[in-house]
């Protein structure tokens, strides 16, 4: 066969031996985040890429490098990177800001970044979030990190850890960035080039770096006394020192880690990633954090902000497969007519049922029922001459015959 189309690199076909994984994450998303008066949002796929320039940060590595940007009439169009963005303009956009606080969103789809493919990173992947809008509190950081625990707890997921820091608030980050920018100065030139950016447009950053000479930089004893120290306002201690009596009151265990500073430009306060051991290099399964600033930053009025994200992939290669059948049950006969009838019978009644359309062998047709359903009801010269039908429990093997009108309330579905 040649040319074979193939799917693009970094993105990847959801398949249906896979699919009940991923109704089983949404389907308890929304079973946790309803606990906590979280209601579905969708948002486009397609914004103007105005609102992640100016809300992601034009400084940030998703918005220099990795958007996924066209031109369409005329307009600058991007394939959404993130959803908190999005989010905060549909938030402005239908006036929420007018229904009572918090106002409490969650979120699921597809996500683009063209970053280099590796494992637990791709080029479309997939999110589900949540944002709350509306309260200053650290009330509110507790909360949504207490759901971001406990979905993942719901989900069987128990020894992740939560890693926490505040990067206050603009006034008293622009002290902190002053001075790191001051003990660095020496080394300007030996900095990677990205850092060698980072230091005029956005120093805080310059944390995030993974290459080792900047690395064995920023572990020098004067750099580090600047990193490790305490910058923090009165007001942002005080904002954080009550999240962490929250979290210790919730039982929630979390690392405080300062060289956490987040890739996204938005926050401030509050940040947060859950990582797992078992995932290797990209081990964050969710990050999040405040960003009080975005909402007037894109035209609306003055509202603070908290949420997170979750990526899907990453959640689901920590789990367990779940594959479970799909049919409730599988028709055994030689006589179409008669399992067509019946199937259908059965269809009407609320039961997922298949029964073979090319009449094959009897054995061959129950080998199948065994593959895919969980009972096979099986329709013989005898059932049919009673108006019976046999069902064979596929998991145990037994069998019992009962009259064709009480088959459903004899299976245990
Ligand atoms: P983020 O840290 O960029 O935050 O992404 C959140 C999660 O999405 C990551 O922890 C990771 O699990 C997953 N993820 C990110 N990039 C990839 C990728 N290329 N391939 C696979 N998974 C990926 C945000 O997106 C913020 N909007 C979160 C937020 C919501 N902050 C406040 N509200």
């Amino acid at each position: 066969m040649a040319n074979i189309l193939k799917v693009l690199k970094g993105t990847k076909d959801i398949l249906p031996q896979e699919i009940d994984m991923w109704h089983f994450i949404e389907k308890k998303a929304d079973e946790v985040f309803s606990k906590y008066g979280f209601k579905e949002i969708r948002t486009p796929i397609i914004e103007v890429t105005e609102l992640f320039s100016r809300g992601v940060g034009d400084t940030t590595d998703i918005v220099n490098k990795e958007m996924y940007t066209f031109e369409k009439s005329e307009r600058s169009i991007t394939l959404r990177p993130e959803n908190t963005a999005g989010v905060v303009r549909s938030f402005i956009e239908n006036g929420m800001s007018r229904l009572s606080t918090p106002v409490k969103l969650w979120y699921k789809g597809p996500m683009f970044r063209y970053e280099r493919p590796q494992a637990g990173r791709q080029r479309q992947f997939h999110q589900v979030g949540i944002e709350m809008f509306g309260i200053k509190q650290p009330t509110a950081d507790a909360e949504i990190i207490l759901t971001a625990v406990n979905y993942l707890n719901a989900l069987g997921l128990n020894d992740l850890e939560v890693e926490l820091n505040s990067l206050g608030c603009p006034k008293c980050r622009e002290e902190f960035k002053n001075k790191l920018k001051e003990v660095l100065k020496p080394y300007l030139n030996d900095l990677c080039e990205d850092c060698q950016t980072r230091y005029e447009k956005n120093p805080l950053r310059l944390l995030d770096c993974k290459v080792e000479s900047c690395q064995k930089i920023y572990s020098k004893p004067e750099v580090r006394e600047i990193i490790m120290g305490d910058f923090l306002c009165d007001e942002c201690r005080e904002h954080y020192d009550e999240l962490k009596l929250y979290l210790d009151k919730m039982s929630v265990k979390y690392n405080e880690n300062k060289l956490l500073v987040r890739g996204l430009d938005y926050y401030n306060r509050t940040v947060f990633e859950i990582k797992s051991n078992n995932l290797g290099s990209q081990n964050a399964v969710a990050g999040g954090g405040r960003y009080d600033s975005l909402v007037e930053q894109l035209g609306g009025e003055p509202t603070p902000a908290i949420g997170f994200a979750i990526g899907m992939e990453r959640l689901i290669s920590l789990l367990p497969s779940k594959e479970s059948k799909i049919l409730d049950g599988y028709i055994v006969s030689n006589f179409p007519v008669d399992a067509f009838v019946f199937a259908e019978e059965l269809r009407n009644q609320g039961l997922n049922i298949e029964f073979d359309l090319t009449n094959k062998k009897f054995t061959k047709q129950l080998e199948k029922a065994s593959k895919v359903a969980k009972y096979a009801l099986i329709l013989g010269e005898d059932e049919i001459f009673k108006h019976q039908v046999s069902i064979k429990n596929l998991e145990n093997g037994k069998q019992i015959t009962v009259d064709r009108a009480d088959c459903v309330k004899m299976l245990d579905l």
